[in-house]
């Protein structure tokens, strides 16, 4: 594997084994000593244009706990708030010779569109847009592996802003591959067009999705990707319909367990009595974050070189489409 772009490139046994290689890191890092020699030599850069609390800390604890060398850049740090392009961000970093490029930013594709230009680095998508999260759902995965041997034929429901959520997406394209279902609650405004292309069921009653699944998958409303304020008529209301509360829980069946990729908005699509409850997975998924991507960085690392591009070339092609979009990277 040279990149890791999303779920989407992924087969099922590829996306076995990065989970399988995750449970075996899992006890690694509840050792007092958390240290292996595995990545001992490589460089990992975090770029990282959007905020993050879980993926950018687990990617810079994976590296560190597996004896690579890792730097954390921020957009809010970099030279891009003196003007620098993405590309040329990212060229300047590939010149210093990473072995890996972990990027996050709020355009979709952005991950595939630097790849073409840094031939030596490989790139691994920390969520792009509304594109695709594929290590979230690796340790989404690995949390549940804990439960389950499998999650073929397992339910998952998720609720709440399915048109803004990258998670969503790449669940989506993960149930297909791993052949278990994904039910989507939402009000109309906070779905995408032609949702139903992913073979999943659709709701707008929340109750009414709740029995006969095997995961309550609670999402948060990303408003930062909201471009009008009318996809809700009120915060209350939103609760009201479909925020995740003891109530609900209890309509689950008993073995029925509480997700959440985080960041948590208490109050408005879980109720801190659900989230803090024996049946929320929200700290595992967290936990199961670092050794995901302890897996994936270690695949990356033992992965081969592909060809140089023609760079030059590339890259005028690149601009001219992005250029014709009204886009400057
Ligand atoms: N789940 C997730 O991506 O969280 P962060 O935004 O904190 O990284």
């Amino acid at each position: 594997m040279k990149h890791l772009f999303g779920i989407a490139q992924l087969s099922r046994e590829q996306i076995e084994y990065l989970v399988n290689l995750g449970a075996s890191f899992v006890e690694l890092s509840r050792r007092s000593v958390k240290k292996a020699p595995t990545l001992r030599g490589k460089t990992i850069i975090n770029l990282f244009f959007e905020n993050s609390t879980r993926t950018r800390t687990s990617f810079e604890l994976a590296g560190k706990r597996l004896s690579a060398d890792v730097i954390n850049i921020s957009a809010s740090t970099s030279a891009t708030k003196k003007g620098e392009s993405l590309l040329d961000t990212g060229e300047t970093l590939a010149a210093m010779q990473p072995h890996v490029l972990v990027i996050r930013h709020a355009i979709a594709g952005t991950c595939e569109f630097l790849a073409d230009y840094l031939p030596d680095t490989s790139i691994v998508n920390a969520g792009d847009g509304a594109h695709e999260h594929p290590t979230q759902i690796l340790t989404d995965l690995l949390t549940l592996k804990q439960t389950w041997d499998s999650p073929q034929g397992k339910v998952i429901t998720i609720v709440g802003d399915i048109a803004h959520s990258r998670v969503a997406r790449s669940h989506l394209l993960a149930a297909q591959k791993l052949g278990y279902s994904v039910r989507v609650v939402a009000p109309k405004t906070l779905l995408p067009l032609a949702i139903e292309r992913f073979g999943c069921e659709v709701y707008h009653d929340f109750d009414a999705a709740i029995p006969g699944s095997d995961v309550l998958y609670m999402l948060r409303m990303q408003t930062e990707r909201m471009t009008s304020s009318c996809c809700f008529p009120s915060i209350r209301e939103y609760h009201e319909a479909y925020g995740l509360n003891r109530r609900r829980l209890d309509m689950a069946g008993k073995d029925c367990v509480v997700m959440h990729p985080g960041p948590m908005n208490r109050g408005v699509e879980i109720t801190s009595d659900v989230a803090d409850s024996a049946r929320s997975h929200i700290l595992d998924q967290v936990e199961c974050g670092v050794a995901v991507r302890m897996a994936v960085l270690t695949a990356l690392c033992g992965g081969g070189q592909t060809e140089p591009v023609r760079r030059s070339r590339k890259r005028e092609q690149a601009e001219a489409a992005m250029k014709a979009q009204g886009k400057l990277l």
